[in-house]
């Protein structure tokens, strides 16, 4: 399946939103009570992590696998076998320590799990709501066996990890949800806790035009912004062109030690 990405477009411009709301006028009552909501919820939560976890939280209650953007239990399966296919084809073993950085409710995690040698997968999430949903995923696949690390954190300092110990650092869909502060934050400190030629991956929402966000909830970067920061922080950045076949609306970065 291949998606259209459309890369130049700025969607907090006007002229964006009247085209897209004449194209999709049935997607107006839905975003218009998302609005509401997440005004509500900025005006009590005004630092983006405990505003994001207000909207995990609310979004979970509803349903934990549309609050990891998955409608359909299908195309949540489907998410996860993409993530740990393309991983698995670039690069992951069995042997591998793995990080996933906002691992939801274990979407894909729970296939790494399974793949993984016990106790190889650690996952951390700022959402307590979707921590609990990803340990019933554990328990409705039977994973209990292989151990693995679920952890709540409120920021990417990644200061509680030991140093040089993950072959694999992994974020599917969570830079599309972050400011650059803390996309700066988790590339401070990912190079301490990477092994020796291991790797970290992510996907962010892409624009080649002017950088934005919706909602606070949705970011689009430059792909020159966040190799920029890489550098910045020592990482080497590789854009990974074949996953843009793969049919997911993000891209993605491969981050390494200089
Ligand atoms: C769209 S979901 C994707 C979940 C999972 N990676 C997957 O693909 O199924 C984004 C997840 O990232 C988490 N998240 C958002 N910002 C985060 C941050 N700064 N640190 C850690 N987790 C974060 C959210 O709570 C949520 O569970």
């Amino acid at each position: 399946m291949s998606v259209k990405k459309n890369l130049a477009v700025d969607r907090t411009a006007l002229a964006h939103k009247v085209r897209y709301a004449l194209g999709h006028p049935g997607r107006i009552p839905p975003y218009v009570r998302r609005a509401a909501r997440d005004r509500w919820l900025a005006l009590h939560h005004p630092d983006h992590v405990s505003y994001y976890r207000a909207v995990m939280a609310s979004d979970t209650r509803r349903s934990p696998e549309a609050a990891v953007g998955s409608r359909a239990h299908d195309r949540w399966l489907a998410l996860g076998r993409l993530q740990f296919d393309y991983l698995r084809e670039h690069g992951l073993t069995p042997q591998s320590r793995m990080l996933d950085i906002g691992c939801g409710n274990l979407r894909a995690g729970w296939r790494f799990i399974e793949y993984l040698e016990p106790g190889h997968y650690y996952g951390i999430d700022i959402s307590p709501d979707i921590l609990i949903a990803a340990k019933q995923t554990l328990a409705d696949r039977g994973l209990q066996d292989r151990l693995p690390h679920l952890t709540l954190t409120k920021n990417l300092t990644l200061d509680f990890l030991p140093e040089a110990h993950f072959d694999v650092v992994h974020a599917h869909s969570v830079f599309s949800h972050s400011p650059l502060e803390i996309i700066d934050e988790c590339l401070a400190h990912v190079g301490r806790v990477l092994a020796p030629g291991g790797f970290f991956d992510f996907t962010f929402d892409r624009t080649t035009g002017a950088e934005h966000q919706v909602l606070r909830e949705d970011f689009y970067y430059r792909t020159e912004t966040l190799a920029g920061l890489a550098a910045r922080h020592g990482l080497e950045a590789r854009f990974m062109a074949d996953w843009e076949s793969r049919g997911h609306g993000q891209s993605k970065l491969r981050v390494t030690a200089g």
